[in-house]
Parts: structure tokens; sequence; C-alpha cells
């Protein structure tokens, strides 16, 4: 009788192991069957019924199902969870191809860069920067620069005027007199910053930047700021360019000369860049007029110097090409990627 049960309860459960079909599913096969209130546990209490000889031999039988059904239970376990374990490193399978989460970077200002590649520059040279005030005194951006009232020269740069004695600054000269004002002889310093003009168009906008440079010491020639300049556009533009000075007019230095490069698209030879003349202008300069001097309170006899101005767009328009100055405001992140 025992027997006969014991052998369906045989047939039954490795049936059962068999059709598991997951990890958990099999473990209740085991709960079911030879786990402590299992089937095959509750027929062992039956064999009180059984004559006593019989016993030992049942007991035995018991426990070889027992050790057949585990070792059924573990081959079965291990290929449950090798298909487990597959199934779910396909469900987690990772698309390698897969662009990754994008993420924004910033990246400086081209203004900012050319700024600092110029500063950089002249850094060399041993200039260092000062800032001035944007909204400046009629006098400082004028009348201490040679600019005196009804000269003409003020024409040159229309002005946003405040009030009556206050000016957006056309121009970084006024840092020039602001130095001379306030620090002590030699001096060699290095101006960035925001000019304003009543004036636009697509080389010309009403806010821009511009770079002052001005070199003050007892002997200082004109020799000495064509090296200068020199130096700057070589490694600026390239060792390739060349520099050339035209004779020109600024209240504040006498001589005056406007600064050429060669132009460092065509090399010279002429294209749109350059106008077709294989030039392309970059600064003013000159030596420092002795009325200036004069005006802060320094001694003209004795002391000399040259300066400089450049145009930051300009120089950024040219170097990379570019044949809008609005581009620079615009905050187009076409354009600015292009700087990064
Ligand atoms: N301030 C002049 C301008 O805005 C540029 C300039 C020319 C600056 C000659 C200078 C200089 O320091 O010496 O057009």
């Amino acid at each position: 009788m025992l027997d006969d049960k014991l052998k369906e309860l045989e047939e039954a459960s490795l049936t059962a192991i068999a059709k598991a079909v997951s990890t958990s599913d099999l473990y209740q096969v085991k709960v079911e069957y030879w786990g402590k209130q299992g089937k095959v546990s509750l027929l062992m209490r039956e064999m009180g019924k059984m004559p006593k000889e019989e016993r030992p031999e049942f007991g035995k039988k018991v426990n070889q199902l027992k050790t057949k059904l585990e070792s059924a239970y573990t081959e079965k376990e291990s290929s449950l969870k090798a298909e487990e374990l597959s199934a779910k490193l396909e469900k987690e399978r990772i698309d390698m191809s897969l662009p990754g989460p994008w993420e924004a970077r910033g990246a400086k200002h081209p203004l900012s860069q050319v700024t600092e590649e110029i500063v950089d520059i002249f850094t060399r040279l041993g200039f260092s920067t000062r800032s001035g005030p944007l909204i400046e005194k009629d006098y400082y951006n004028f009348e201490a620069l040679n600019i005196p009232k009804d000269h003409p020269a003020r024409d040159m740069q229309d002005t946003f005027y405040i009030d009556q004695e206050h000016v957006l600054r056309t121009q970084t000269s006024p840092i020039q007199i602001h130095s001379l004002e306030q620090e002590d002889l030699p001096l060699r310093v290095l101006g960035p910053g925001a000019v304003f003009r009543v004036d636009a168009d697509v080389t010309h906008a009403p806010m821009f930047h511009q770079m002052e440079g001005m070199f003050v010491d007892e002997k200082v020639s004109l020799a000495e700021l064509k090296g200068v300049l020199s130096y700057f556009n070589k490694e600026f533009f390239g060792s390739e360019v060349k520099t050339r000075f035209r004779p020109s007019f600024f209240p504040f230095t006498e001589p005056s000369a406007e600064v050429d490069c060669s132009c460092p698209e065509c090399g010279g030879s002429g294209c749109r860049l350059c106008s077709f003349s294989g030039w392309i202008e970059v600064a003013g300069c000159g030596l420092v007029h002795p009325n200036v001097f004069l005006q802060a309170g320094i001694d003209a006899n004795q002391w000399q110097g040259y300066a400089f101005g450049m145009g930051i767009e300009r120089l950024a328009m040219v170097k990379y090409g570019i044949n809008d100055i609005r581009l620079f405001v615009e905050n187009d992140e076409r354009f600015l990627e292009q700087f990064s």
C-alpha cells in the first residue's frame, strides 16, 4: 500500500520537477513533496501502520527517493538559473551604439578668447592690464586727449552723450589718461574694454571693444612701436604676415600712423576679406602728443611714449573670417560652438 503511494509520489514529484518553469516554481515543488510538511514526509509518518519488519526497508526507499529528488532538483535548478540569467541579460541588454545623454558644454565667447590672446601676447612684452569707467567725463574721453570742444575730431566719433559733461566712452584711450594721472613712470599699460558709438551696420556696432596700449619711458622711439606691433601681428595672425605703417592723424599722437597687416587670408595677393588690396588695417598708433603729457602734469621734455589702439571685434573678424559683427551678440549657438 505505502509502497504504491511512494511510487506514485515519485512519479508525481519527478514530473513536477521536470515541469517547473522557474526557480521559484521549483522551490514550491520541493516544499510540496519533500519539505518538512511535504507529501513524502507525511507518508513517512504513516510508516507506523506497517508491520515492524517492513519498516526499515520502507525507510530506506523513502531516503533513496529523497536523494533522487534532491539531485533532480539540483540539476533542474542549475538549468533554470542559467535560463533566467540569459533572459535577464537579454532584457537588460545595452545598445552600445545608441547616442549617450546629451550634455551642453559652455565655452568662452570668441571675443573673450581673442581678448585673452591679445593680452597674453602683450603680457610677454611686459604690459599689464588696466580698466576704466564706461561712462567717462567729457574731459577724459576728449579734452585730456587733446580733443578740445568744437575740435573737428569729435565728429570722427559719433558720441552717446549722458549729459553735458558725461559720455559713454567712444574709445579706450581715456584709460591712458587715468594711468598717467595715477601711476608712476615708466609705464606699460594695456586697456581692454567696451566702447560705444552711434553707428550700426555689418562691420559697426553701437557697442564694441577696443584694446588700448601705452608705453611711457624717458626714451621711446617709433622704431620700438613698429617692432612691438609687427611682433603682435605675427603672434596673432601667423608668422608669415607682414606689417605696414601708413601716416595718419590722431589728436593724441604725433606722429600718428595706421597699422596694416598683410591679409592673412590671401597672403597679400588680394581677396574679398582685404577688399583686393592685400592689406588689412588692424590698429591706430603713434607717439604720445606732448599736449597729452602736459595736461596730465607730466614733463614732456623728460618723458616720451607710444600708444596704440585696436578693435577687438575687427581683429577677431579678420582672424576667423567673420563677416558680420552682429554675430558676436546674437548668441546663436551654431556660431558660438565653433569656438568651443
Ligand atoms: N582711439 C583711437 C580710435 O578709437 C585708436 C587709437 C589710435 C588709439 C591711436 C591710440 C592711438 O592709442 O595712439 O580710433
